[in-house]
């Protein structure tokens, strides 16, 4: 009996590592074990015998299984050792950061331009998304009946008040009229914004999109004052030169009216989607303010005149950067997105 349990605990003792010390377990201490084995005749004993032979168990049992506790207890530690020793842990490296965003490339180009009209004596006004029907339209000589309202179609609110039913404007102009109402003469001012029409979506349409508005209104301005605000800002803008072509164009609240093409600068003028085939792209419809647009807004139109101008923040921005369809600016595509990180905005 002695012989078995020597056995056992040499084998035990000989277990090279974790997953052997384990078969071995099993074998000596298991169910079918040692221990077992030694207790199977118990039955045929005498109850003397039976004494002996259960102190004898108890004393082997004892030992195979500290024998067997010390050396698991080994195999663990020297594993814990090993992966402490394979790993690297320094508490004092800095801590990566939150990854740096950037300006979405409307926001980069809209702030340039303030940046451009602050410097030549412009305002920045803001104004509401949600419009009254006043200022979006029968201010700007729009009213109700006119053919002009359908250039236009947008999304009206049930809601309304004293100055007509809200809608999402359609465009900045009634910044003008916010202007022409808040402002002292002479005055000058932009104002950026997001406008919406009721538009079918494709690559050159959207029914969310940016405008920058204009205005000046002083003694005595012309369409060469307009002309030479419009040059500025263009080869600000494009840090190149532009071919551009001044159009008769109407628009209620300018008379005359133009409309300021360029260019495409994507196809360079065979034609592509964008430019709709025509090599042309409508950016900066203008014109001197109409007199009624004026007076509407208590300004004495013999006394005082101006210009406004209308950008399509949204347009200049897919050719400056060759951008082939609007959807990609809202699509919220950080693939595309990551591609307009500047220097001067990113942190
Ligand atoms: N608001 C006009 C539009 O969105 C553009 C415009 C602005 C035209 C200012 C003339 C003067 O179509």
């Amino acid at each position: 009996m002695q012989d078995l349990v020597d056995s056992a605990l040499e084998r035990i003792n000989s277990a090279g590592t974790a997953a052997d010390l384990e078969v071995v377990r099993v074998d000596v201490l298991g169910r079918k074990g040692v221990l077992a084995q030694l207790s199977k005749d118990m039955g045929k004993l005498t109850a003397d015998e039976k004494v002996a032979r259960g102190k004898f168990i108890n004393a082997a049992k004892q030992t195979l299984e500290t024998a067997y506790e010390s050396l698991r207890d080994r195999f663990a530690s020297e594993a814990l050792t090993a992966r402490l020793d394979s790993e690297w842990l320094d508490l004092t490296v800095p801590a990566p950061g939150v990854k740096p965003g950037a300006l979405h490339p409307i926001t980069q180009i809209q702030w340039e331009i303030e940046d451009l009209f602050r410097s030549l004596g412009f305002s920045v006004l803001d104004g509401p998304e949600v419009e009254t029907e006043h200022h979006n339209f029968d201010a700007l000589n729009i009213p109700a009946d006119h053919p002009a309202r359908d250039m236009q179609d947008t999304f009206w609110l049930d809601a309304g008040g004293p100055l007509g039913r809200f809608l999402l404007r359609t465009h900045t102009s009634p910044v003008q009229v916010r202007g022409m109402e808040s402002l002292p003469l002479p005055l000058r001012m932009i104002a950026p914004g997001r406008v919406f029409r009721n538009e079918s979506v494709d690559a050159s349409h959207e029914h969310t999109f940016y405008q920058l508005e204009g205005m000046m209104i002083d003694k005595n301005v012309s369409v060469g004052n307009l002309i030479y605000f419009m040059k500025t800002l263009l080869s600000a803008i494009f840090k190149r030169e532009v071919t551009v072509r001044l159009r008769p164009g109407y628009f209620p609240f300018v008379e005359p009216g133009f409309e300021l093409d360029i260019r495409c600068l994507i196809c360079g003028g065979p034609g592509c989607p964008v430019c709709k085939q025509s090599g042309w792209v409508e950016l900066l419809p203008c014109g001197l303010i109409n007199p009624h647009v004026l007076s509407k807004s208590g300004i004495d139109p013999t006394q005082w005149n101006g210009f406004a101008f209308g950008l399509g923040l949204t347009r200049l921005v897919m050719m400056r950067y060759a951008i082939d369809d609007i959807r990609w600016l809202q699509s919220g595509d950080l693939r595309f997105l990551d591609q307009f990180k500047s220097e001067q905005f990113a942190q």
